[in-house]
């Protein structure tokens, strides 16, 4: 059953029969810490870009939840993930945020490591090791499992994890949508520009859930749209392909990952929406053409926010980009946002994105200002000693999720709650929290893989159908 997950999360911190959540996980610092044990090192992270690491020696200093991970490519070619931490007393081997170095010397007491994490250098090796100590045992500590896709380097620590494609799973379908190129070409998309970071004062999992499909709280971005800064520079939420299409949740119980997708009627091109210059316009409306001739049916998808659990948020539409939540303590989330762009769309379309990019996103942008005012206030006002007593309410649409549901001959894997009549609908939501309460109780990915067939196996059976006890969508 989907609904009756046997994970509850201690004694119903999180109840998604009734739909409520304590308070409790997002400020309590006991918790947070079991989060960090049982979530961020056993589940798969988005590293980074292999376009940021084009040659031999470069890196890109990233993260893995609280770690500080070393994104590098060897001498032979090869990329690795590193712990960024000396084996000899823990000191950060490199401190810039990206570059080319044949080797990392700790600036503590010099240990060097090669860019395949060996230990190659040890000052006094001789007279103060008396060559008594075994480099090949020393070298820089690497992720359990790194996994390319399409260009995004993914890693875990836990060597027992499934691998990347099967912890995807169906979900591939919606960060293609992401992460190919614009007229639908696999992969052929790199980072433009650097990666901004900014700190914000809220639990990680305030941004997590929202991007997983928080399509109530459009009154937050109000303003903008009566500014009308979207691509067309016709608001965003008034775009005639996204009127005329069906609006979805899709959430995969198995796996945690959710996202918003629109599904436009059979046979029918989206209209480009770009318009400020005529090569930027034409350049849409060509890759739009070719998308839909290269994906067929599936190019009727145009993708919205969505969430790969734990903490990789895409935004598929432009502003196509990745952002991920680092969590800094229970109180405040490092937010880094890549922004990608097809690596040979010509250069008024890369300074036309970078500028769109700039307005609309990031710590500057006028959208994410707003989520983050909500975010920043709602969990300040949460952490106080009777505030954390009332649980949140996430009962919204509970049990009109279908399975099985298809729109004019395409069938949506997954479970599906069709928004285009009911607004909204916090499914996506839920989905995420019964997948963190899941990794929260597990002792083993055994236990999570089991559970996770057991998901599969309940296919649809608690599901209460919305509209007229059809699992399929008006067509
Ligand atoms: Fe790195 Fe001592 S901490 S060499
Ligand atoms: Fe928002």
């Amino acid at each position: 059953m989907v609904q009756n997950t046997p994970y509850t999360y201690t004694n119903g911190l999180v109840n998604l029969e009734e739909g409520h959540i304590s308070r409790e996980i997002f400020v309590n610092e006991a918790i947070y810490q079991q989060e960090q044990e049982q979530v961020f090192t056993r589940a798969w992270l988005f590293v980074g870009h292999e376009s940021q690491i084009p040659q031999p020696g470069d890196y890109f200093n990233s993260c893995m939840g609280e770690e500080s991970v070393i994104l590098c490519r060897d001498r032979a070619g090869e990329i690795h993930v590193f712990l960024n931490s000396c084996r000899h007393r823990g000191m950060k081997v490199c401190r810039y945020d990206a570059g080319n170095t044949p080797v990392f010397t700790c600036p503590y007491h010099g240990w060097s490591f090669a860019t395949d994490g060996k230990l190659v250098g040890v000052p006094f090796f001789k007279e103060a090791y008396h060559e008594q100590l075994d480099k090949s045992q020393w070298g820089l500590i690497e992720v359990a499992q790194l996994y390319n896709y399409k260009g995004m380097i993914w890693a875990t620590w836990d060597p027992t994890a499934p691998p990347f494609p099967e912890y995807l799973g169906e979900f591939s379908l919606f960060l293609d949508l992401c992460i190919d190129a614009w007229d639908g070409r696999e992969g052929c998309t790199k980072v433009l520009g650097g990666v901004q970071k900014w700190l914000i004062p809220c639990n990680w999992k305030f941004p997590a859930e929202n991007f997983s499909g928080d399509s109530y709280h459009n009154i937050s971005h109000r303003s903008v749209d009566m500014v009308g800064i979207g691509p067309g520079g016709t608001g965003r939420r008034d775009r005639r392909e996204l009127n005329m299409s069906r609006r979805l949740h899709v959430s995969f119980p198995e796996r945690g990952h959710q996202t918003g997708v629109y599904v436009l009627p059979k046979d029918e091109l989206p209209p480009a929406s770009y318009q400020e210059s005529s090569i930027v316009a034409e350049y849409f409306r060509h890759c739009e053409a070719e998308r839909h001739r290269r994906k067929k049916e599936w190019g009727r998808l145009i993708g919205s926010p969505g969430e790969i659990f734990p903490s990789t948020a895409l935004l598929p539409r432009q502003p196509r980009s990745i952002a991920v939540w680092h969590p800094r303590g229970p109180h405040q989330t490092e937010v880094w946002r890549w922004y990608l762009v097809d690596q040979d769309a010509p250069q008024e379309v890369q300074d036309y994105l970078r500028a769109y990019y700039m307005r609309y996103s990031g710590p500057g942008g006028m959208t994410e200002q707003d989520d983050m005012e909500n975010w920043n206030y709602a969990h300040a006002a949460s952490r106080g000693t009777i505030a954390r007593r009332y649980p949140y309410n996430y009962a919204q649409g509970l049990g009109y999720e279908v399975r099985d549901f298809s729109y004019q001959g395409l069938p949506i894997p997954g479970v599906v709650t069709d928004l285009t009549e009911s607004k909204s609908s916090e499914d996506n939501l839920r989905n995420f929290y019964r997948r963190w309460a899941a990794f929260m109780d597990a002792k083993s990915w055994d236990e999570l893989t089991t559970w996770r067939q057991g998901a599969q196996s309940d296919k649809g059976s608690n599901l209460r159908l919305a509209y007229g006890n059809t699992a399929n969508g008006n067509t």
